[in-house]
C-alpha cells in the first residue's frame, strides 16, 4: 500500500438524489477516475461515466430495491439479505462504494464468503440505501460484522446504531455472541462504544436493583462474573466487550470484600437523555429470518 495507490481518486459520486464527496481511495476501473462525477444507480449500484449513461441504464434497470430477500420491515425501514456468491456483481459494487468511506479495510474481491445486510428507507420511488454491514458466513473468531457503513448523507442520525442493533439481533437469533471485526475505525469504535454502553445500561437499570434507593445511587450487588454472562446472553454482546464497557463506564467497584456494580444518579440521567434520541429501534417481531445450518 504505497501513498499513490491510497490517494483519493474519485471527486464526487451521484447516488439517487444525493451528491457525495468520497473520503478515500477505491479501486474503480481506470476509465472511471478523473471524471468530475461518477453516477451510480442507487438500486443495483452499477456505476456510469455520465448522467446520460445512467439515464439509459435506468430505462432498463427494473430494480427498485436491493437484490436478495427482504428479511425485515417496520414502517419505512427494511433490511435486505444479499448473498455475496449469488449476487456477486451487486456485492462487489457495494464493496467498491463502501471503500470510498473506509480507510483501512482491505477490499474483498471475493465476496463469496460474505452476506450483506442492506438497510433501506422506503418512499414512493423505491427502497433507498441508507447503509449496510457485511458478515462472514462462517467466522472462526465470532465476528458478527465485517464492514459497516452509513452513507454520509444519513450519518449522525442514529442509523449506525440501528445497523449495529440489527447485527446483534441476528446473533440473538443464532444463539451466539458476536463482535465487530478489528480494527475498527475511530467512528466505528465511537458508535460501538455508545451502543454497548446504552444496551448494557438499559439491562442493568431494568434488573431489580438490590440496595438503598433512598440514596442518590442504586447499587446492584451481584457477582460481577455472573452478571457479565447474564448480560452476554441477553444482548449477544461478546464477553470482552461487556467487561470493557463496564470498566469504561466505571461501574465496577470493590466494596466490603466484593465487586459490585454501582449506578449513580448522574449516569442514569445521562442514559435516560441519550435513550430519548433513539426513536427508531429494531423490532425483533419484524425480523423474518432463520440462520443457515
Ligand atoms: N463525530 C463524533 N461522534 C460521532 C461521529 C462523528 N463524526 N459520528 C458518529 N458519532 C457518534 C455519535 O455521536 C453516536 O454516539 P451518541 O449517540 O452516543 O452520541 C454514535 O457515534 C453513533 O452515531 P450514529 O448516528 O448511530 O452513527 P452513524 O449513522 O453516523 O454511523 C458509522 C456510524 C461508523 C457507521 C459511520 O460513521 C460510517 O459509516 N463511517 C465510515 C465507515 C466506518 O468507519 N465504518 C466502521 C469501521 S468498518
Ligand atoms: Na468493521
Amino acid at each position: 500500500d504505497d501513498i499513490i495507490t491510497r490517494m483519493k481518486n474519485i471527486d464526487l459520486i451521484e447516488l439517487g438524489k444525493h451528491r457525495i464527496k468520497p473520503w478515500y481511495f477505491a479501486p474503480y476501473p481506470q476509465e472511471m477516475v478523473n471524471l468530475s462525477c461518477i453516477y451510480i444507480c442507487e438500486f443495483c449500484l452499477k456505476y456510469k461515466k455520465s448522467r446520460k449513461c445512467l439515464e439509459r441504464h435506468l430505462v432498463k434497470c427494473n430494480l427498485r430495491h436491493p437484490p436478495g430477500n427482504e428479511i425485515y420491515r417496520k414502517e419505512n425501514v427494511s433490511f435486505f439479505e444479499i448473498d455475496g456468491r449469488k449476487n456477486k456483481v451487486y456485492a462487489q459494487n457495494l464493496c467498491l462504494l463502501a471503500k470510498l468511506f473506509l480507510d483501512h479495510k482491505t477490499l474483498y474481491y471475493d465476496t463469496d464468503p460474505f452476506l450483506f445486510y442492506v438497510m433501506t428507507i422506503f418512499d414512493s420511488r423505491g427502497f433507498h440505501i441508507v447503509g449496510y454491514f457485511s458478515k462472514e458466513k462462517e467466522s472462526t473468531e465470532d465476528y458478527n460484522v465485517a464492514c459497516i457503513l452509513t452513507m454520509p448523507p444519513y450519518q449522525r442520525k442514529g442509523y449506525g446504531k440501528l445497523l449495529i442493533e440489527f447485527s446483534y439481533e441476528l446473533s440473538k437469533f443464532e444463539g451466539k455472541t458476536g463482535s465487530p471485526e478489528k480494527p475498527l475505525s475511530d467512528l466505528g469504535l465511537l458508535s460501538y462504544r455508545s451502543y454497548w454502553a446504552q444496551t448494557i445500561l438499559e439491562i442493568l437499570i431494568s434488573m431489580k436493583p438490590v440496595g438503598d434507593n433512598e440514596k442518590p445511587q442504586i447499587t446492584i450487588k451481584h457477582d460481577v462474573v455472573l452478571l457479565g454472562s447474564e448480560i452476554c446472553e441477553l444482548t449477544s454482546i461478546k464477553k470482552e466487550d461487556v467487561i470493557s464497557t463496564l470498566q469504561n463506564l466505571n461501574l465496577i467497584n470493590y466494596y466490603k470484600g466484593q465487586y459490585i456494580i454501582t449506578l449513580n444518579q448522574e449516569i442514569m440521567q445521562s442514559h435516560k437523555k441519550a435513550m430519548e434520541t433513539r426513536v427508531v429501534r429494531i423490532d425483533p417481531k419484524c425480523l423474518h429470518w432463520t440462520p443457515k445450518d
